[in-house]
């Protein structure tokens, strides 16, 4: 029997150790006027012991507390990353131990940036097939050990930190639109994490294991391409911009998200930023800004409102979701 999806709980964590624009001018040749003006960004969190699966599994138990249910309740658990603690286990199975969340199957989604929309969109449909009633989506990074320190040029930009949902089933429709992309062919401005072939019957390969970024074309194709694919999303939605409460992107650059409310026709007003705070923190932004809008009172969970949600970044990727939250 088909079901629907709705997001009950939202949370959030962040490392404890924060670094300021200033506490990178001391190890390399930048400045906070540099990086504040630039792209907005004037501190970071960056995790000194915990792992991705650490900061995703107190995501985790925040929300199952908030929601005051046992881990034996949950039927999956979707985290994205791309900066997983391992290949095997995944992240998620580590969660998945750390909670003792029996009863739930776990796997990780890596899609870079647009990570946490391609998860939660993955588990609004195993809820919609009515063979699941609950799962936890989470957005959990720490990018910090995949940055070449010694590059300003990107280790300015990142962050560490983790968000996450709740995700039950609903006799009422949450989920109003949706639209993803992936373009493979344009893939080399944005990587991370090359591995290499190693055997003793392989030929060796150059590869670059430290994240590296055309960012004039990255900040191209989020303020033309990913516009226009926000746009087309609200038409086929049959909503106009208007109608929605806010819009929650992906938290990159201040840069960007002006361009974007520019470009989509929205007032910035209702296109939140924390990247002030957190830097770009990959997968996570997305659930962290959503966790920071509830705890601040903007946004009520109570089925009132409508949001839209959108990630880009490394693939190159894209995602957009508008639901009722
Ligand atoms: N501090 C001081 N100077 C710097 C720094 C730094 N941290 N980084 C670069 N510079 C210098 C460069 O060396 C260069 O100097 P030069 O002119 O003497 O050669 C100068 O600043 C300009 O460098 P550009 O790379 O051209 O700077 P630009 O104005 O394009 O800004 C930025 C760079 C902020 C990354 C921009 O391209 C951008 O906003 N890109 C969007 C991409 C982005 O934010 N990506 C994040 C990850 S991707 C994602 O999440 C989707």
């Amino acid at each position: 029997m088909m079901s629907y999806a709705k997001i009950s709980q939202v949370a959030h964590y962040v490392p404890e150790q924060v670094i300021t624009n200033d506490d990178l001018a001391k190890i390399m040749d930048t400045s906070d006027e540099w990086i504040a003006s630039r792209t907005g960004i004037r501190r970071r969190h960056i995790s000194r012991t915990e792992t991705t699966s650490d900061l995703a599994a107190k995501v985790a138990e925040q929300l199952l507390e908030k929601a005051q249910i046992t881990a034996d309740e949950l039927d999956f658990i979707i985290v994205a990353t791309m900066t997983p603690d391992s290949m095997m286990p995944s992240t998620a199975a580590r969660v998945q131990a750390a909670i003792k969340a029996r009863n739930a199957f776990a796997f990780d989604v890596t899609a870079a940036c647009s990570g946490f929309v391609f998860a939660l969109s993955t588990g609004e449909k195993f809820i919609a097939s009515g063979r699941y009633k609950r799962g936890l989506i989470i957005g959990s990074e720490t990018v910090s050990k995949t940055l070449d320190w010694s590059d300003r040029s990107t280790a300015v930009l990142f962050g560490d930190g983790a968000g996450g949902v709740l995700l039950e089933a609903s006799h009422q429709q949450h989920f109003l639109a949706e639209s993803q992309g992936t373009d493979g062919s344009r893939g080399a401005c944005l990587t991370s994490g090359q591995t290499s072939l190693q055997s003793p019957f392989s030929e060796k390969e150059i590869t670059e294991p430290y994240l590296q970024m055309d960012g004039r074309a990255v900040f191209d194709f989020a303020t033309r391409d990913v516009s226009k694919s926000i746009k087309e999303t609200i038409a086929a939605s049959g909503l106009v911009p208007e109608e929605i409460d806010w819009f929650l992107l992906h938290q990159a650059n201040v840069r960007i998200l002006d361009k974007m409310a520019r470009k989509i026709g929205v007032a910035r007003e209702k296109m939140p930023a924390n990247m002030m705070e957190y830097g770009n923190t990959s997968a996570a932004s997305i659930p962290i800004l959503l966790s920071e809008c509830v705890e601040k009172g903007d946004i009520f969970l109570d089925g009132s409102q409508k949001i839209l949600l959108s990630g880009f970044g490394g693939g190159l990727t894209w995602g957009t979701l508008i639901v009722i939250i």
